[in-house]
C-alpha cells in the first residue's frame, strides 16, 4: 500500500486487529501512537489516566509533521467519530491528503490475538471498538474520500526499515 507524500494515514480497527503490526513495514518515524505516549508517561500503554497527556504530545507530533509534509501514520483504534474528526481537521487545516485504513479481521481473531500477546485488552473493550467500527459509508459521510482495507495477511512481515 502506498501513500502520497504528507499523506495522513488513520487507522481504523480494534485492539488486536493488526494495525502496530502493519506499520511496522513503514519507517518507525511516520507513526504516533497513543499507546506509545501513555506508555512512556506512566510505563503502562492502557494506562487511561494518561490518554489526555498522549493526546497532547500525539497533537504536537502531528503539527510538527503535517506542518512539513511528511507522511504520518495514527496508530491507534480511531473507532469513535470524534476521534477521526479531530485527526481529519487537523489533516486538513495543513491541507494534506487523508487516507483511512480500516481493519476488517473478525472480532474474534482480534481476540486470539490479543489473548496470545504479552499485552492483554480487557475483551468487553476489544467488542465495545468492534461495535464501534464505521462501515466506509460511514467514513464516507464523515468526509474521508481515500478508503482502503488493510491487507490480511498472516505470512511473516518483510521489516524494510528497522
Ligand atoms: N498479529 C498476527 N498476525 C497479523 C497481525 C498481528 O499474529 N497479521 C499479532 C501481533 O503479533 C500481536 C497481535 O496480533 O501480537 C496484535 O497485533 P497488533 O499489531 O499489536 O494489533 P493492534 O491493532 O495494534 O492492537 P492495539 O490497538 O492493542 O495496539
Amino acid at each position: 500500500m502506498e501513500f502520497a507524500p504528507g499523506t495522513l494515514v488513520i487507522l481504523i480497527g480494534p485492539a488486536g486487529s493488526g494495525k502496530t503490526t502493519y506499520t511496522l513495514r513503514f519507517p518507525d518515524t511516520w507513526r504516533v501512537s497513543l499507546d506509545a505516549y501513555r506508555r512512556l508517561a506512566t510505563d503502562d500503554a492502557a494506562d487511561q489516566t494518561a490518554t489526555p497527556t498522549a493526546a497532547q504530545i500525539q497533537a504536537l507530533l502531528l503539527d510538527a509533521r503535517l506542518a512539513r509534509g511528511l507522511t504520518t501514520i495514527a496508530d491507534s483504534t480511531n473507532v469513535h467519530t470524534h476521534v477521526r474528526a479531530g485527526l481529519l481537521a487537523r489533516a486538513r487545516y495543513y491541507h494534506r491528503p487523508v487516507t483511512a485504513v480500516l481493519f476488517t479481521v473478525p472480532r474474534v481473531v482480534c481476540e486470539q490475538r490479543n489473548a496470545a500477546r504479552d499485552r492483554r485488552v480487557p475483551v468487553d473493550v476489544i467488542r465495545t471498538q468492534d461495535a464501534h467500527r464505521p462501515t466506509r459509508e460511514q467514513l464516507r459521510d464523515e468526509g474521508f474520500t481515500d478508503i482502503r482495507i488493510a491487507p490480511r495477511t498472516t505470512a511473516p512481515l518483510t521489516v524494510a526499515h528497522r
